[in-house]
């Protein structure tokens, strides 16, 4: 989340206008919010992720707005934000197309998307090499590897990506593969 919410700060400025998709329990917003001063949205699905969030934002002291809501179909006007974020969640879209769609229209013109999740094409070799890092024992990096290919088969593909970006408003893109996963930024 670190390295996530460092690479977001890149493209903001004082006051930006940011909206984290699928926040799940916030810790990219948290994060972000203890680096500058923006005015963070978090919008999630479930009313359970929603109070945890909260909660979690309170705990940590931060000023975060978190409502409920569903990607495909935002209750924000168009042209809000300067930044949307997604992480770990853009693979759970039902409608992914409707999503990015969404995302392009809730953006300012001059705004950015950045959509970090796994990647449906990573090699046996990097399954292996990421479980390695955070496993002690042999059976917990044979359970991880196991784990992440799972969630990595029922994710996208940059080929994938890149159609449906295409099927957007989003004028330019860019998919750099990272490890097990991928970052999607696009305006
Ligand atoms: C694996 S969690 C990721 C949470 C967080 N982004 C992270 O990286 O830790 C997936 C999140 O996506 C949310 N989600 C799934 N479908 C969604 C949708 N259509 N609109 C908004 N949130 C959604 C879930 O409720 C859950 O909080």
């Amino acid at each position: 989340m670190r390295e996530y919410a460092e690479e977001v700060k890149r493209h903001l400025t004082d006051n930006a206008r940011v909206l984290e998709v699928a926040p799940g329990p916030g810790y990219f917003s948290i994060r972000l919010a203890k680096m500058g001063n923006y005015n963070i949205t978090g919008m999630d699905i479930s009313a359970d992720f929603v109070a945890i969030c909260k909660t979690n934002a309170q705990r940590e002291k931060v000023n975060i707005n978190v409502v409920q809501g569903n990607v495909s179909a935002m209750d924000f006007e168009d042209n809000t934000f300067d930044f949307v974020f997604c992480s770990a969640a853009f693979k759970n879209c039902k409608e992914p197309v409707t999503a990015l769609r969404e995302m392009h229209r809730v953006l300012k013109n001059n705004g950015t998307a950045l959509i970090v999740d796994m990647n449906h094409d990573v090699s046996k070799e990097k399954l292996a090499a990421e479980a390695a890092k955070i496993s002690k024992t042999g059976f917990e990096r044979w359970f991880m590897r196991h784990t992440f290919k799972v969630l990595c088969r029922g994710a996208y593909s940059k080929n994938e990506l890149e159609n449906m970006v295409q099927q957007t408003l989003f004028k330019q893109s860019e998919i750099k593969e990272a490890g097990i996963g991928f970052y999607l930024l696009t305006k």
